[in-house]
């Protein structure tokens, strides 16, 4: 049984810097000293020391031919800095751009003038074993071009985005067929806004609450929320945040979640409104409003090392297509959703060996 886990990247943003860094910083903390922010420091035997990043894709003149080391530090990224990372001789390469830079952030990045590589023969060279999709939102093209590079290099693939892969039947036949696993979709924070409103809401059905109307504003400072300003980009990711909490109500209710707004002093902050509103004994009102206010990218960011843990198991026990308690625990969009506390269930019965997927 393998520990140690290769890992390539496609998007090297804010998402990438976070979990290069936080990577770093658990890798180099005692297990009893401090693992604060980590569900657990060694899962299934794996520790975020065991994870190694082997390849990386870019097309942004400020990170393509960089070091993975300096380019998880380039503009426009924006995300803090928590750790120093020493030269990884991991040069990021161009991959394919297809829709990967919409109108808006056409204006932010400019595209390397150098030539594409051949994705799915760097991830053989590489002999990497993961791809993390971090295309900004929208990028369903390209998305589906690297989804399609892990098919062919036998590659095991984590959707970090809302383009529907794992979630897909006819991704999950290929992967399926490939005998490779896949999980996603769209990555779910820590502790953001989607865990938080499913729960809450759940919380409200579950103790008799009526809801009859309820929203989730995010606006943020970065790259993610500049792109999101393109109205035609962000329809997926509505969709995946809007079925998470659904999921959680046995009827239908006037619903409003998504992306927001931008506003570029909040850097990578972002700040979430959540509206609901009710009737409960005696049909008298009820209203809940709530703000959060989080670091965006390392809310994601030991989410995703779950995740690669996760899939690192799956690969010993050559477990092939869609992952479903990895995805249902990791993932706003995942092939079966569930309540929160289930699915974190069924992900440590799949960790230890009770449950096959
Ligand atoms: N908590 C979170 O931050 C969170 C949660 C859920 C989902 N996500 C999603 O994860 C994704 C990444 O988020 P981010 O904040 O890192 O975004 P980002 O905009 O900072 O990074 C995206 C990167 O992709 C690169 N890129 C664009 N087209 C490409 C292509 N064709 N090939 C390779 N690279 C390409 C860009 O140059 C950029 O470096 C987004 O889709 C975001 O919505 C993030």
């Amino acid at each position: 049984m393998r520990n140690k886990v290769r890992v390539a990247l496609a998007g090297i943003g804010n998402c990438a810097s976070a979990l290069v860094q936080g990577t770093k910083y658990y890798s180099s903390t005692e297990e009893k000293n401090d693992a604060i922010g980590l569900t657990a420091y060694s899962l299934g035997g794996i520790r975020p020391s065991d994870i190694e990043f082997v390849a990386a894709f870019d097309v942004a003149d400020t990170k393509v031919g960089k070091d993975l080391s300096e380019a998880i530090f380039a503009k426009p990224n924006n995300t803090l800095r928590i750790a120093d990372i020493e030269r990884t001789d991991v040069e990021v390469k161009k991959g394919k751009v297809l829709d990967g830079v919409g109108n808006h952030l056409g204006q932010k990045i400019k595209i390397s003038d150098g030539s594409s590589v051949d994705v799915a023969r760097v991830l053989r060279e590489t002999n990497a074993e993961i791809l993390i999709n971090y295309l900004p939102v929208g990028s369903r093209e390209a998305t589906k071009f690297y989804a399609s590079a892990c098919l062919d290099a036998k590659v095991c693939f984590l959707n970090a985005i809302p383009v529907f892969i794992a979630s897909d039947p006819d991704w999950q036949a290929q992967f399926k067929n490939r005998d490779i696993p896949c999980a996603g979709d769209d990555v779910m924070s820590q502790l953001g806004a989607t865990v938080l409103h499913k729960t809450i809401v759940k919380l409200f059905v579950d103790r008799g609450v009526k809801i009859d109307e309820t929203y989730q504003l995010n606006m943020g400072g970065d790259m993610d929320f500049y792109n999101m300003l393109d109205d035609e980009r962000l329809e997926d990711k509505r969709v995946s945040k809007t079925s998470a909490v659904a999921a959680m109500v046995p009827y239908e209710i006037p619903m409003r979640i998504g992306p927001s707004d931008y506003i570029h002093f909040l850097q990578n902050d972002k700040i979430c409104y959540v509206s609901i509103k009710g009737k409960y004994f005696g049909n008298t009102p009820i209203e809940l409003d709530l703000k959060l206010r989080v670091v965006d990218a390392y809310n994601s960011a030991g989410v995703m090392i779950d995740a690669i843990r996760g899939a690192r198991l799956a690969l010993n026990r050559s477990i092939s297509g869609p992952l479903e308690s990895i995805s249902a625990y990791c993932f706003k969009h995942p092939p079966v959703q569930m309540p929160y506390s289930q699915a974190k269930t069924n992900f440590i019965e799949f960790v230890n060996e009770r449950r096959d997927r």
